[in-house]
């Protein structure tokens, strides 16, 4: 099969793929449940779990989605025609991608809001109180969060209806670059203020009793959300490497810098908190409740480092966003049915419609209850405990138990042209190692109340 399916080069496959693993996983979610969990011992076990976990699944849709050419869907059967039922198992990816990108643009919709806010001044010169308040009210109000949404999915599909090349890959080329600079400028200026080491010392000093065992899952869910494994999106990504990439390698790239952006963005977080004496341990609302007032405790210049955060979290989203509506509008290209543009405009509609009502439920829907929780709850734990390590496990088990082993060498090995030494472990690990770490997760979250 030659190229012209997909990226046009190794740079630009890796930056696609980078673009949809860093996002607000890494900035809004990462530093708040590294806070949660006790900080550096927290980022040992999730290092663990990046890189002996969630990089191998990551390899396993890579070789699933090159190998085939194909998004999940078609991907499965492709390579077991004989097991046709394991297309369902591309399509529970895909509703996983659908429902992760509906709570997904609720919260780049309040990032949008943010940036806005940050650049026009609006949340400068607020006290704690008013800060938190602000937040409180704007993210329960029944129009503007959704007005916001909207506009983030507007900008998400012109990027998805520009193409694979020109749109994605080019967009990611930039964004991408952009967003580590200006990450780098506020590690600085976080790095700089009084008393920046207590941060310091609070990411990276573990304290193993703080850890607990429900942190440790935290940490493994957290892996795979971050890398963007676990719904069939990196099938469709793998199906656009170029031939003549190594798919090792490929992995590593995206792997350590996903993890250095959340390392840094707990840089940039943790030493400005502490220098404020604010609480670390925000949770969700770390982000748009304690850090505007880091913000504005920094005096005039605080306007633009809140201005060049609130941007930097909306790139991250919208390059994460990219990839989920991609995943969806891919499918149904490949299908026959719709073409790219029709099939974006239809998603677009779909997911706003499922997103409006998320985040109608921190408002006027309060009161719908699903199991116990808000709308906006249940979701939120079906996405991140459920789904995910779900059809992470099928993916796996499809590659270490279903697909012929000389097929996986084959595509790893670039047909033999790479030696494939390690190719042992990572057997080991898909067979074994993954599904034992995946059932776990999924096994104690259905326990837990
Ligand atoms: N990895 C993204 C983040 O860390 O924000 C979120 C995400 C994107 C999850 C794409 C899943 C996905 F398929």
């Amino acid at each position: 099969m030659s190229d012209t399916r997909g990226f046009s080069s190794s740079f630009g496959a890796i930056m696609a793929a980078v673009g949809s693993s860093v996002g607000l996983g890494n900035i809004w979610r990462f530093p708040y449940i590294t806070g949660q969990y006790g900080g550096g011992a927290f980022i040992i076990v999730y290092l663990l779990f990046v890189f002996l976990i969630g990089m191998m699944i990551m390899l396993t849709e890579f070789v699933i989605g090159r190998r085939a050419q194909s998004g999940p869907v078609r991907a499965y059967p492709i390579l077991r025609p004989d097991r046709r039922w394991w297309r369902w198992l591309g399509v529970f990816g895909i509703c996983t991608a659908f429902l992760i990108l509906s709570l997904y643009v609720v919260i780049s919709g309040w990032t949008l809001n943010y940036a806005v806010e940050a650049v026009t001044g609006r949340l400068s010169g607020l006290a704690p109180e008013q800060v938190s308040y602000h937040f409180d009210q704007f993210s329960s109000s029944a129009v503007a969060p959704s007005a916001y949404l909207l506009i983030f999915l507007v900008l998400t599909a012109v990027v998805i209806i520009g193409g694979v090349k020109n749109g994605i890959e080019a967009v990611s080329k930039v964004l991408m670059p952009v967003l580590l600079g200006l990450l780098l400028v506020l590690c600085v200026r976080s790095l700089t203020l009084p008393g920046a080491s207590q941060g310091l010392n609070y990411l990276f000093h573990p304290d193993f009793s703080k850890l607990t065992s429900e942190g440790v899952l935290a940490a493994l869910g957290q892996a795979l959300f971050s890398l963007s494994v676990g719904m069939g999106i990196m099938v469709v990504y793998g199906s656009y490497i170029p031939v003549s990439d190594s798919l090792l390698k490929t992995s590593v790239w995206i792997t350590v810098c996903d993890t250095l952006i959340a390392v840094l963005a707990g840089v940039a977080i943790f030493p400005a908190v502490f220098s404020c004496g604010l609480e670390p341990a925000g949770g969700p609302g770390l982000v748009f409740k304690v850090l505007p007032n880091v913000f504005n405790s920094m005096g005039g210049i605080g306007v633009v480092f809140a201005a060049i955060f609130f941007v930097l979290l909306v790139l991250a989203a919208l390059t994460s966003a990219i990839s989920l509506l991609e995943a969806l509008v891919a499918t149904m290209v490949e299908s026959g049915k719709m073409g790219r543009v029709k099939s974006s405009v239809m998603f677009t509609v779909l997911v706003f419609i499922v997103g409006a009502v998320c985040a109608l439920s921190c408002g006027p829907l309060r009161h719908i209850q699903m199991g116990g929780m808000s709308i906006f709850d249940f979701v939120d734990r079906l996405n991140s405990i459920y789904l995910p390590p779900l059809c992470a496990l099928g993916t796996v088990v499809f590659l270490g138990w279903f697909m012929p082993k000389a097929d996986i060498m084959d595509e790893l090995s670039n047909h033999g042209t790479l030696s494939v030494g390690w190719l042992k472990l990572f057997y080991f690990v898909v067979r074994f190692v993954a599904p034992a770490a995946l059932l776990l997760v999924l096994v104690t979250g259905i326990l837990q109340p």
